[in-house]
């Protein structure tokens, strides 16, 4: 992990599902965070330094006999603390207070009444705030020295402070945007109870990451894979910016790319920004040794062999390759303890061409491994790249190969090619592109009757999807207009000349993934 100069601010796990989304709100106030297991030891955590500190959520119960807890001295270091619902309940038992489960969770909206005017934590909210309960257990008795500043109709002490050792705890979640006014929470504490400085933006960090590059890379070539979406494009716009021409990058054609997706990635980095490009067109590669195969994890897999494959290729002809660069993010990286809330750590490691670095022996370079998507969105913008990248939704690896169910052919993919340019087409001609995470096309191995200009058709099903989703965790359907959706499925059926038929996906994940396969 790299050492900042930044002022910090812990978020401590407890195994939540809303940990990348305090450390997120954190980073919006300008203010370096950093998630952390809950197992970190004292002197870790001496050794970083933080402004502050906040606890998160998390699914176990506090009156559980193995209920995960932090080292008990950390209320003594004298560094501010903000335990967040299962946060706040794990300050009560280590301070003397006292916590219950009720018959029933809470869950759902409430409102903060009773403010008291001297709350350092709830400064500026007005009375009757929305927030957002999520909780099992409830506080039943403050802890010692504790005063109680606000409270819901279920949740009397919703909000608790101890000012003489700067610890709050919240029974709600701030960082949800269900909690209208959860950001000024959160900004109570990161900027006036703790004193962060905000010198965390996009330009500070282009600075000091081109250094590091530097200082990492000397005189050493670097490969990077593009894929043309925004994570390996800033990682190459920022990469060359920091070491020039000794960086190459590669851009297979897998066959499997949207329409127009190669001219416009060649156009971008060769033409325009004058990167090094070497583009691999294995189109038939690709095509060939997918002929056959239905099984999904199959098609991943063979996909994942075959650009092996060719990026060795590639690699061997560049010559002397010390590292290849990776669009790796910090959701990808953070070391979460298991939900389960067991003392072994998972780390999630997710590598954006399947295997790449263990078969070939690069250094990896991954300087988007502390950034947010959003943060990754903002940089891009900075490095001037154009908004057609920048704002890209995203694209998996494998690309159409998961999107186009059943078997894989060349004839098949130029079908949902077609179907899926003129979708995205819709939703950006109807201004909605940037409200959905995600918007895509499938093309499934069921056919279906038609009729078409008095005559009987019997062709493919396509499905559309359209999610909002904060990080791909979990997604809802997104609701479109109904005649967005009419002129797309009747444009699909006019214009492409394999399908008759069009469905909307409205599962939400869980319990469906994004992707079909
Ligand atoms: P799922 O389908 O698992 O996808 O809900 C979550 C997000 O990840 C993307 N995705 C991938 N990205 N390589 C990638 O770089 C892959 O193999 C891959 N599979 C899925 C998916 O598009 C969605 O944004």
């Amino acid at each position: 992990m790299i050492q900042h100069t930044h002022d910090t601010i812990l978020v401590v796990d407890f195994g939540a599902q809303y940990s990348q989304l305090i450390a997120r709100r954190i980073r919006e106030q300008h203010v370096y965070s950093r998630i952390v297991p809950y197992t970190i030891s004292l002197d870790e955590i001496k050794a970083i330094g933080p402004k502050g500190i906040i606890f998160s959520g998390g699914p176990a119960s506090v009156t559980a006999k193995d209920a995960p807890h932090p080292d008990k001295r950390i209320f003594a270091l004298g560094i501010p603390i903000l335990g967040i619902c299962y946060g706040l309940q794990i300050i009560s038992v280590l301070n003397k207070g006292a916590v219950m489960r009720p018959d029933r969770r809470e869950y759902g909206f409430a409102h903060l009444t009773h403010i008291d005017p001297s709350s350092e934590l709830l400064k500026g909210m007005p009375d009757a705030s929305q927030v957002w309960m999520s909780h099992g257990d409830s506080v039943v008795h403050a802890p010692e020295g504790f005063i109680c500043t606000a409270s819901t109709e279920n949740c009397p002490l919703a909000v608790v402070e101890n000012h003489e050792k700067n610890i709050y705890g919240v029974q709600f979640h701030p960082e949800v945007v269900h909690s209208t006014e959860g950001y000024m929470i959160i900004s109570n504490f990161v900027l006036d109870i703790c004193k962060a400085n905000t010198d965390w933006n996009v330009g500070s960090f282009i600075e000091s990451e081109i250094e590091r590059i530097k200082s990492i890379v000397g005189n050493k070539k670097v490969l990077c894979g593009l894929s043309g979406g925004v994570d390996s494009s800033v990682v190459a716009a920022l990469i060359h910016k920091a070491i020039g021409n000794q960086l190459t990058c590669v851009f297979v054609n897998n066959g499997m790319l949207r329409k127009g997706e190669a001219d416009l990635v060649i156009k971008i980095f060769r033409d325009t920004f004058k990167i090094p490009l070497r583009f691999a067109d294995a189109e038939q590669h690709f095509l060939d040794a997918l002929k056959g195969i239905t099984d999904p994890e199959l098609k991943r897999k063979t996909i994942g062999k075959v650009f092996i494959d060719v990026f060795e290729h590639e690699a061997n002809e560049v010559k002397d390759v010390t590292f290849l660069a990776q669009g790796t993010l910090y959701p990808d990286v953070i070391e979460s303890i298991s939900p389960s809330g067991g003392p072994s750590a998972t780390i999630k490691s997710h590598h954006n061409v399947g295997g790449l670095p263990e078969t070939m022996n690069f250094k990896l370079l991954e300087p988007l491994r502390e950034l947010f998507k959003d943060e990754v969105r903002e940089l891009g913008k900075e490095l001037g790249l154009p908004d057609e990248i920048v704002y890209r939704h995203p694209f998996p690896g494998p690309g159409l190969g998961v999107r186009c169910v059943g078997e894989i052919t060349k004839e098949r993919l130029d079908t949902l090619r077609e179907v899926d340019a003129i979708f995205i087409d819709e939703i950006k001609k109807a201004g909605l592109y940037g409200e959905i995470w995600q918007a895509l096309a499938c093309l499934l191995p069921v056919k279906s009757v038609g009729v078409q200009g008095d005559e009987r058709t019997y062709r493919e099903v396509c499905s559309l999807r359209a999610v909002t989703s904060e990080d791909a965790m979990t997604a809802d359907w997104f609701r479109f207009p109904p005649e967005v959706l009419q002129r797309a499925a009747s444009r699909i059926c006019n214009e492409v000349a394999g399908v008759n038929r069009v469905l909307y996906d409205i599962t939400s994940k869980p319990p469906g993934t994004i992707e079909w396969e």
